[in-house]
């Protein structure tokens, strides 16, 4: 990838007529889930990186500088943002006012466009009523929690940390604070899973809020 970010013409080509949503990785987790493919660090990996990796502090500011040079490739185009969708890893371990920057960031360059729908994904141990007022006061409209299951053996085998119930709960709190769109995420095929179980979590699920399913590889 060349230094200045440049775009082959062959990626900006017709762009003006497609959306332009953002995706913001945060690439941090408190502990590591043993099924999960994505690029996430837990604080003991860091401390052993000798610094080449981005430490949390100074993450938002980072994304921030980032966001500023994707405006500079993509020059004058003046498509504002339709999506805006903060994943990882687990942003939710940055405070909501970081958070709230990196948003703040798309906005003063990009614009946001009438609609917008701003995500971020949650682990359902991280977040607390007051984290979620803050979230929505910054700007985001839409959350998605890790739920993976309702039953507790399925969780352990998942390296979950959070206990049952504690999704639906998260779903009733991120509602009161103030979000119309929350989203649960499941797993299924988990080993040891049985139908009665899976069918638990559904049930769980649908009680509070739209699902959607992820199939393990
Ligand atoms: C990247 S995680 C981020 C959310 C948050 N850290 C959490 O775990 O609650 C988003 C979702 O990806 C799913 N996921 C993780 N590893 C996966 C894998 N290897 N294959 C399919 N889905 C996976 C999980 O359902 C998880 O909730
Ligand atoms: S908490 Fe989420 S992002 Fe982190 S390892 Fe587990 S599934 Fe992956």
């Amino acid at each position: 990838m060349p230094e200045d970010g440049a775009l082959p013409a062959t990626a900006l080509a017709g762009a003006e007529r497609r959306p332009l949503g953002f995706y913001l990785h945060v690439p941090y987790c408190a502990t590591r889930c043993g099924y999960c493919d994505f690029n996430t660090y837990t604080a003991s990996e860091l401390r052993g990186s000798g610094g080449v990796l981005a430490s949390r502090d100074n993450y938002a500011e980072q994304v921030v500088e980032e966001v500023r040079l994707a405006r500079k490739v993509l020059g004058d185009d003046p498509r504002p943002v339709e999506t805006v969708f903060v994943g990882g890893g687990t942003p939710t371990l940055l405070a909501a006012a970081d958070l709230g920057r990196m948003l703040g960031a798309i906005r003063e360059e990009f614009g946001l466009a009438e609609g917008v729908e701003v995500t971020t994904e949650a682990n359902p141990e991280s977040v607390d009523p007051r984290y979620l007022a803050e979230l929505r006061e910054a700007g985001f409209n839409r959350i998605s929690f890790g739920m993976q299951s309702a039953r507790q053996h399925v969780l352990k085998v998942l390296d979950r940390t959070h206990t049952p119930g504690r999704p639906e709960a998260c779903v009733a709190e991120a509602r009161a604070a103030g979000f119309d769109h929350v989203n649960l995420d499941l797993i299924y095929g988990t080993p040891g899973e049985s139908d009665a179980d899976w069918r638990a979590s559904l049930e769980a699920a649908l009680g509070r809020g739209r699902t959607m399913c992820r199939r393990m590889r």
